[in-house]
């Protein structure tokens, strides 16, 4: 969600400030600013929009500073505007904030009753006006933050710089991630690696529920109840977390490309040299003693699981739950000592989906989570850690995250097969051939990306496109959905095919474009006859398909996208592409900001 950054330097701390904005913008982008102190005063810019109007603003009015606070924010409590981007200052305190504070009501109205008044229509300026209330009471910086962070409900990562003090800064996380960076002479505080990459390569990750007080040559980690505790510092390759576009016009095209390789990475690293056998990290889910399990996810990451309950059952025949996270724990899930929870998310940090994860461990599941960011809070408590390899994913939607996750779920599934007795070793060799020939596959798709551009100059013209499919490709259908609303703003629906006459073929006419997946497996035939049920209305259909899939047809369909063959159980994973392209180049096509798509963030730590 919102991106903070704080550091105490030894030299001008604006141009390190926006350099760490710069890698977090993808964390929101409606609003930024920054502060700083110096001579014994807290200086502001702040700047509606996105980070190249605090830039400007700064490039005419710089700020001095050698400690200072940044903010990138996504909305929740109040719209963008100047009044309400962060930092907010009240008093002789700035501080910037992420997460939403549930109990803010109660703490304005109190603070209201006693004479506060406010500016903005944030849950933040609430707690800035608490901590600057306890500040006049005469509590130093330290008392003053615990005591106001032991009356603040919900979830939060803040940073605080005080007016007094230019070598003291003090941030603190319940629920939203917040991460130290150690430098030489200058110390760095941000809401994730990335954010620090280019300053340190040590860090520590805050734990929950602590705070910690930075100067220039030290940090020390407390608790809320003040008992200091000693986490242990972590060294990262940099370079790993360092990102840029390599020359594409945007990082979604960009991870578009890279799937092939990054496929073949994590699959490499999940197979060892043979080949032959899945061998995941040292400690693995023990699903031999499974008797079902529940996958939870938010988005695209809970498609992922979709298509994994298809593999789960067919392969290794073990019952699977899918569950949106935002819903699991709301729904009284019955499960017993022997379910395994499986979380999936890209960041590791989405707040439903940690939560989820939470809940499944207070309920003594075996928990595992298949996350790309190998340092986020999902991979540090789950029991077991499947990591999707996919490397950093900068553009909001979703894309080789999306495809690694599949790679690793259909890894994971093998493997429980496997210990389930369920494949043989040879059928298990089997399907790895399978899994080994999608980077190939992929840059077939690839090569055809003319045809798509072509196909969307046409599709982008659409108010309204429906998608679908059957069996596990109906996750795609899903997918392919959401890709295209989320970064076009085009709207769309993924439906089961064969659900489309039980209301929603209602819709089609000649305007409404049908994009079917329909590769020639033993579902083609059925999905074919859902075809020509759209056809017969009237309704445009733009077909996806194999060579056999699109000779075998007989009809009028109004385009056509051929697909290389393959076998049906990576086709999920190999459909993605279309469902990708599809999205990104009818957002080219309107005009849309494809990386950073409206109302969206990357990582949404809130609930
Ligand atoms: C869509 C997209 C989102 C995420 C969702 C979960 O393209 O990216 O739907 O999949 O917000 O995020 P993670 O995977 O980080 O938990």
């Amino acid at each position: 969600m919102c991106g903070i950054i704080g550091i105490v330097g030894k030299s001008s701390a604006q141009p390190s400030i926006i350099e760490a904005l710069e890698k977090l913008e993808y964390r929101g982008y409606d609003s930024s600013g920054i502060a700083t102190v110096s001579d014994n005063s807290i200086i502001r810019r702040r700047a509606v929009g996105k980070l190249s109007s605090l830039k400007e603003l700064l490039n005419k009015k710089p700020i001095k500073g050698e400690i200072g606070i940044g903010h990138t924010r996504w909305a929740t409590h109040g719209a963008p505007s100047l009044e309400n981007a962060h930092p907010h200052k009240v008093g002789k305190v700035a501080l910037v904030h992420n997460g939403i504070i549930e109990n803010f009501h109660e703490l304005r109205s109190q603070l209201i009753s006693e004479g506060q008044t406010f500016v903005s229509d944030t849950d933040t300026e609430v707690i800035a006006s608490f901590c600057s209330k306890l500040l006049e009471s005469g509590m130093s910086p330290d008392e003053a933050v615990v005591n106001t962070l032991n009356n603040l409900e919900g979830a939060f990562a803040l940073c605080f710089i005080f007016e007094d003090y230019d070598n003291i800064l003090i941030a603190a996380r319940k629920g939203s991630p917040l991460v130290v960076g150690w430098g030489s002479g200058e110390m760095f505080v941000g809401s994730d690696a990335i954010a620090l990459a280019s300053l340190t390569n040590q860090l520590t990750y805050v734990g929950e529920a602590n705070y910690v007080v930075l100067s220039n040559n030290e940090a020390k980690f407390f608790d809320f109840q003040k008992k200091e505790i000693t986490p242990e510092k972590v060294f990262i390759n940099s370079e790993s977390v360092l990102i840029s576009k390599n020359g594409y016009r945007h990082f979604m095209h960009k991870e578009i490309n890279e799937q092939p390789s990054v496929i073949s990475y994590a699959l490499g690293s999940y197979t060892g040299s043979d080949r032959k056998k899945i061998t995941l990290p040292s400690q693995l889910p023990n699903f031999s003693e499974m008797d079902r399990i529940t996958m939870t996810a938010c988005g695209t990451a809970f498609f992922a699981c979709n298509v994994a309950k298809y593999w789960f059952e067919k392969i290794s025949e073990l019952p699977v739950d899918i569950d949106i996270a935002s819903e699991y724990r709301y729904r009284e899930p019955i499960f017993s000592k022997s379910t395994g929870a499986i979380v999936v998310s890209q960041s590791g940090e989405t707040a439903d989906t940690l939560a989820a994860l939470r809940f499944a461990k207070n309920k003594a599941m075996q928990t595992v989570a298949v996350v790309n960011s190998e340092n986020s809070t999902m991979a540090r408590e789950a029991d077991i850690i499947m990591p999707i390899r996919a490397g950093v994913e900068v553009g909001v939607a979703s894309t080789k995250a999306f495809t690694c996750q599949l790679v690793a779920l259909a890894s994971l599934v093998l493997d429980a097969a496997r210990q389930r007795k369920k494949i043989s070793s040879s059928e298990e060799e089997e399907f790895i051939e399978h899994l080994f020939t999608l980077p190939r596959l992929i840059n077939e798709v690839l090569l055809k990306e003319n045809e798509i551009i072509n196909i969307c100059s046409e599709l982008a013209k659409a108010q309204d496109i429906l998608f679908i499919a059957r069996g596990s490709l109906y996750p795609l259908a899903l997918e392919g959905a959401l890709k295209l609303k989320e970064i076009s703003y085009i709207h769309a629906e993924g439906y089961a095919a064969g659900e489309l006459k039980h209301g929603p073929i209602a819709l089609i006419d000649n305007r409404v474009p049908v994009i079917c997946f329909a590769p020639s497996n033993i579902l083609y035939e059925k999905t074919v006859s859902n075809i020509h049920e759209v056809i017969a209305r009237g309704g445009k259909v733009l077909l996806v398909s194999d060579r056999k899939g699109l000779k075998d047809f007989s009809g009028d369909v109004w385009a056509s996208f051929e697909m290389p063959e393959c076998d049906s159980f990576i086709s999920p994973i190999l459909y993605a592409l279309p469902a990708q392209l599809l999205a990104y180049y009818s957002a080219i096509e309107k005009g849309t900001d494809v990386d950073q798509p409206r109302n969206l963030a990357k990582s949404v730590t809130v609930e």
